[in-house]
C-alpha cells in the first residue's frame, strides 16, 4: 500500500515481497553498528522480522517503518518511519538506507515528508529519536530535520546510553 510520494521517492508499506531487501539492509555493517544485529540471516528470518516489526506496527498503531524507493528506476533504497516503543512516551523516528544511496538527501527527503504526514494524521505533539552516541551522520540529519539534542539517556536501567532528540510538531513545519 502506498503511503506517499515525494519529489524523488515513493514510500510504501513493507510486505513479505521486501524480504530480500530487508535481509540485505539488516546485514549492512552500518545497520549492525548503529541500530543492532536483528539476527536476520535468511529469507524466513526477514519475513518474521517484517511480521513482528513493521507489519505488526501498522496493525497496532497505524504507522511504522516503510519502504523507500526511487521514483525513477524503482530501486529500493532504505526504510524510514516512526515507531512506538514502550520505553518512550512519544513515537520516535527511525531510518536506515543502503550505503550506496547515502549522501544524496534521500533520508532527509523521506523523513521530512513522513514526519509531516504522521504528525497530521495522528495529531502528534512531538516526535523523538534515539541514536547511539557516536552516530554523527544521524545526529546531523536529525538536526537538519528540526530535532534538538537533549543529551544522553538510558532506555532501561541496564541498557547502553543513547542520545535522545526531540522535535515539537510546530518545529517540523518550521524545518521545511
Ligand atoms: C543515517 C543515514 C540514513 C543517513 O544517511 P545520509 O545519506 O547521510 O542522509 P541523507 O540521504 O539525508 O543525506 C544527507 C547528506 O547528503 C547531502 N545531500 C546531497 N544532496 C542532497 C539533497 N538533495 N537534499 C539534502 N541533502 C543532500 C547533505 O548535504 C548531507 O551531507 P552531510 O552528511 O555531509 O551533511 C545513513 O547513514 C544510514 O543508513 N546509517 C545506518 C543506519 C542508521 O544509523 N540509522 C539511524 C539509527 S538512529
Amino acid at each position: 500500500m502506498k503511503v506517499l510520494d515525494t519529489g524523488r521517492l515513493t514510500i510504501r508499506h513493507l510486505e513479505h515481497n521486501d524480504a530480500t531487501f530487508i535481509l540485505r539492509l539488516l546485514n549492512e555493517p552500518s545497520f549492525i553498528e548503529f541500530i543492532g544485529d536483528k539476527g536476520v540471516r535468511n529469507g524466513a528470518d526477514a519475513c518474521r522480522y517484517l511480521d513482528q516489526g513493521p507489519m505488526a506496527s501498522y496493525q497496532e498503531h497505524g504507522f511504522g517503518l516503510y519502504r523507500v524507493s526511487l521514483k525513477f528506476g524503482g530501486d529500493v533504497v532504505g526504510i524510514c518511519g516512526i515507531l512506538k516503543r514502550e520505553e518512550l512516551p512519544h513515537p520516535d523516528l527511525g531510518f536506515a538506507f543502503l550505503p550506496k544511496y547515502w549522501s544524496q538527501g534521500y533520508a532527509f527527503e523521506s523523513a521530512q515528508a513522513l514526519m509531516e504526514y504522521e504528525v497530521n494524521k495522528h495529531q502528534l505533539d512531538e516526535v523523538l529519536a534515539i541514536t547511539t552516541p557516536h552516530n554523527e551522520s544521524s545526529g546531523r540529519l536529525l538536526e537538519r530535520l528540526g530535532f534538538v539534542d537533549e543529551g544522553n539517556t538510558q532506555l532501561k536501567p541496564d541498557s547502553d546510553e543513547v542520545k535522545l532528540f526531540r522535535v515539537k510538531a510546530e518545529g517540523i513545519a518550521a524545518a521545511r
